[in-house]
């Protein structure tokens, strides 16, 4: 938060990029400082980067919902705050299509306290 106010005596920002994802996650606080000030937050990593995330957490939310890890994981960031843009990133079509699929899926609270459990 402090280089975000460094910045901002400089120029207005609209967005702020930082590792974050399921298991990473120590911009919590930052996220929601951002929120308030309504600035845009990008996880980078957000699938876990060179490893993509594993943990069977997901795998079991992934089941009860009928989806795959990955949409949990970019569905669970989708879910943290409002000012979440994601830019998974990947080299294939059928990964690409499961991605979007992401956006797609509600999380019941049984399923974010099963993912909760991750990255604690
Ligand atoms: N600001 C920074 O310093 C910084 C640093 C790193 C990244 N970034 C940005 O963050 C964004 C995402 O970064 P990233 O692409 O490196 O990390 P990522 O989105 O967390 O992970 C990408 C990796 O996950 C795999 N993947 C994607 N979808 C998958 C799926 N459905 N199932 C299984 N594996 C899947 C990809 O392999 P496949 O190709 O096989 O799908 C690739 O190996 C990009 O916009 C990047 O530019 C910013």
């Amino acid at each position: 938060m402090e280089q975000v106010a460094e910045a901002q005596a400089i120029a207005p920002i609209v967005c702020v990029q930082n590792m974050y994802n399921l298991a990473y996650r120590q911009d919590d606080e930052l996220i929601d400082r951002l929120a308030e000030q309504g600035i845009a937050y990008v996880p980078y990593f957000p699938l876990g980067g060179f490893s993509p995330l594993q943990s069977s957490a997901l795998s079991t939310v992934a089941a009860w919902l009928d989806a795959t890890p990955m949409s949990v994981a970019l569905a669970w960031l989708l879910h943290r705050s409002p000012n979440i843009l994601l830019i998974p990133g990947t080299s294939s079509t059928a990964h690409l299509r499961e991605n979007i699929a992401g956006a797609g899926l509600s999380l019941s609270d049984e399923d974010l306290a099963e993912l909760g459990k991750i990255g604690r």
